[in-house]
């Protein structure tokens, strides 16, 4: 399918559908992973109250509207540096959730699996940043608060977990979009 040609002609069409659609299984394992972060198979309302109560969050956890105007911009180069900041982000929390958890004695198998999963699909973005010639976004380290107990470790590993899967559910719709605005053939 990804097969390059040697001649001059642009191939942007045939590698870009490519890349578009091999996100896509990505952003599913991705989501799977994401629903296992905090080890918990629910989450009671009790937590959950609790959580929302706490004024301590993470600030620099993208946080993307589902139903917000995504779509607005219904070009290429701004979704895929957005995807790929969004990405980017994503990656630094969980590489922090992994640590975090692993000092306070909790799984960190999760967050390492997510964290590579996340990475594969940065790089993937990444590509198609550099086949339409757009410059790689530069996405600063966030400052992240110290995590003391399990009971924070785990308050954070919720947190992420519910802004990453809007996040896959967000990057999969505007990825389809991509698709068919770029007339790539279904799959
Ligand atoms: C991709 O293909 C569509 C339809 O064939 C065409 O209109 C569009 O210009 C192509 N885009 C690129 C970047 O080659
Ligand atoms: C996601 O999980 C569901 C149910 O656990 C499973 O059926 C599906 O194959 C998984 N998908 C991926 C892409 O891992
Ligand atoms: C995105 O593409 C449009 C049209 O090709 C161009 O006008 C715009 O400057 C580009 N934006 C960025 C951030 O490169
Ligand atoms: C993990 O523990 C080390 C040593 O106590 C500490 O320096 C570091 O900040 C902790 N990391 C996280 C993410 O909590």
């Amino acid at each position: 399918e990804l097969f390059v040609q040697s001649s001059s002609r642009p191939t942007h069409n045939v590698s870009m559908c490519g890349m578009l659609g091999s996100m896509i299984p990505q952003l599913d394992t991705l989501l799977n992973l994401s629903k296992k972060l905090h080890g918990l198979v629910r989450f009671n309302c009790h937590q959950k109250r609790k959580r929302t109560e706490r004024q301590n969050k993470l600030d620099n956890l993208p946080n993307i509207q589902h139903t917000a105007a995504a779509f607005s911009s219904s070009k290429m180069n701004q979704t895929l540096s957005q995807l790929y900041e969004f990405a980017q982000s994503f990656q630094f929390h969980l590489n922090w959730l992994k640590i975090a958890r692993d000092n306070v004695s909790l799984p960190c198998q999760p967050a390492e699996g997510a964290s590579a999963q996340m990475l594969q699909l940065s790089d993937v973005l990444k590509a198609s940043l550099l086949q339409i010639s757009l410059d790689v976004p530069h996405t600063p380290l966030p400052s992240f608060p110290v995590v003391s107990t399990a009971f924070e470790a785990l308050q954070f590993s919720v947190e992420i977990s519910e802004h990453l899967q809007v996040f896959c559910h967000w990057a999969k719709r505007s990825i389809r979009h991509l698709q068919r605005q770029q007339r790539c053939p279904r799959q």
